[in-house]
């Protein structure tokens, strides 16, 4: 219905800097921007203040289903309140992590997702856009970056905001997260075939951000300015 509109899918793990990517690659062409890993931290957030266990199966999918979001210019409102920093904390993470590996789950926040797709362009970012979500994007990108490295940027992250945290916990945390959504039998992490590799341990924003318009302009034949 709507495969005449591009989207731009791009997948990674935990911290990859995937976020940042997309935002600033919509930006630069104007495209909508969806935050997919953002559905999922605010099911286990509204799940926590619910009640409602992070393996509920059958609560959860009624709580995903009639969800009570908005993103309003890059903030996230949870029925009606800004809850953009508190989805980001490794508590909801950490939550989000778990409901995502309930297939009711997953299945209850895809109408959502496909409701982003629209004119003139979408940008996406999550471990199953190009997979599942969006099958026939234009561009996909399989964004990653070490372990290590990950975990250094979000420590320097939650620092910035005054967060303490622990370098060696948030390492342990990133792959006790990768594990789990590499392993999970639905839509797990990874690189599919047709996604173009993106490793950002050893490259800055601007050059991954000029990376994926460059493959966006060769894959779409788009006249882009990359910048
Ligand atoms: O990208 P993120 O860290 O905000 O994602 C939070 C969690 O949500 C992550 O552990 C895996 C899950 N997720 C998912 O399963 N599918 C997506 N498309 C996006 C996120």
């Amino acid at each position: 219905m709507h495969s005449d509109i591009p989207v731009i899918a791009i997948d990674g793990p935990s911290a990859s800097g995937k976020g940042t990517v997309a935002a600033l690659v919509a930006k630069a062409l104007g495209f909508h921007y969806l935050d997919s890993g953002a559905l999922y931290r605010l099911t286990a957030l509204a799940a926590q203040r619910s009640g409602v266990a992070w393996d509920d199966e059958a609560a959860l999918a009624e709580l995903a289903l009639h969800l009570d979001v908005r993103f309003v210019e890059g903030e996230i409102y949870l029925q009606n309140v800004c809850v953009s920093d508190e989805v980001r904390t490794e508590n909801c993470g950490i939550g989000a992590s778990r409901v995502a590996a309930l297939p009711v789950v997953r299945t209850a926040l895809l109408a959502r997702q496909h409701a982003f797709r629209q004119a003139p362009g979408l940008v996406a970012d999550g471990r199953d856009m190009g997979s599942v979500v969006f099958p026939d994007a234009v561009l996909k990108v399989f964004l990653t970056a070490t372990a290590e490295e990950r975990a250094q940027r979000r420590y320097k992250q939650l620092m910035e905001k005054g967060i303490s945290a622990n370098l060696i916990n948030l390492l342990d945390d990133l792959r006790e997260r990768d594990a789990r959504d590499s392993a999970r039998a639905v839509a797990p992490l990874k690189q599919e075939k047709d996604a173009v590799l993106l490793d950002t341990t050893q490259i800055g924003i601007n050059d991954a951000v000029d990376f994926v318009l460059k493959n966006f302009k060769l894959a779409s034949g788009a006249q882009v300015e990359s910048n």
